[in-house]
């Protein structure tokens, strides 16, 4: 850490909140890739705009084009990309926006440090378990990912060569196979918003 430097204190959440009429959120979905995370994501998105809401999505592939090109697959560099998704996802949700991640996120410990970062500040945290079975996604594939990393050509893929630690406690545990579509998934997070208060 930097030294000579001096924190400003800015508005608090809860002016914010009064000013801008509309909470904050963080959705952190975890889960393997081809799970569904980022369609259920975008699906939230286009719904809570569609109702003039501000929502904005971080992606995993999106955020790896820029602020993360920088990083690739090892636990280090997972871990840092977290990190620093951490820290702009608390950023956006104490501006009062309902802030959707869609990361694979793979460690506990990761997805802890994030929440505890909101939560210090009083910032409200939902963990969205997007469960499927790694036969589901390795057969659904959509990026031909899961073919590359079972012919070593893709090293370091989670639920093939690298680990996936499902969470233990989410605030939602989607099964996003077994016939229930996206639409469904989304709508059992945007239910979860509303009953919360948080839109
Ligand atoms: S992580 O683990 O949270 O840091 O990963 P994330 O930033 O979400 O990036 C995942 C997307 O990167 C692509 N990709 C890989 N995923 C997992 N393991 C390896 N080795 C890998 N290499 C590339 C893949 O498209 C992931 O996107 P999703 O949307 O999850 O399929």
């Amino acid at each position: 850490m930097a030294t000579n430097i001096t924190w400003h204190e800015n508005f608090s959440h809860a002016e914010r909140v009064e000013f801008r009429k509309q909470k904050g959120v963080t959705v952190w979905l975890t889960g393997l890739s081809a799970s569904g995370k980022s369609t259920i994501a975008c699906a939230i998105e286009q719904a809570l705009l569609q109702r003039g809401l501000n929502a904005y999505r971080l992606d995993g592939d999106n955020i790896r084009f820029g602020l993360n090109k920088d990083l690739g697959f090892s636990e280090a560099d997972r871990n840092e990309n977290i990190r620093r998704i951490s820290e702009v996802a608390k950023l956006f949700t104490d501006s009062c926006c309902v802030t959707l991640t869609s990361f694979i996120s793979p460690y506990i410990k990761d997805r802890q440090t994030a929440r505890e970062l909101h939560e210090k500040d009083g910032l409200p945290f939902v963990e969205v378990y997007v469960d499927v079975p790694v036969e589901v996604a390795e057969q659904r594939d959509p990026k031909g990912l899961y073919k590359k990393a079972r012919e070593g050509i893709i090293k370091e893929f989670t639920g093939i060569s690298a680990p996936y630690e499902a969470p233990e406690k989410p605030e939602i545990h989607l099964r996003n196979y077994d016939g229930q579509s996206i639409e469904e998934s989304a709508n059992v997070i945007i239910e979860y918003l509303e009953v919360n208060q948080y839109i």
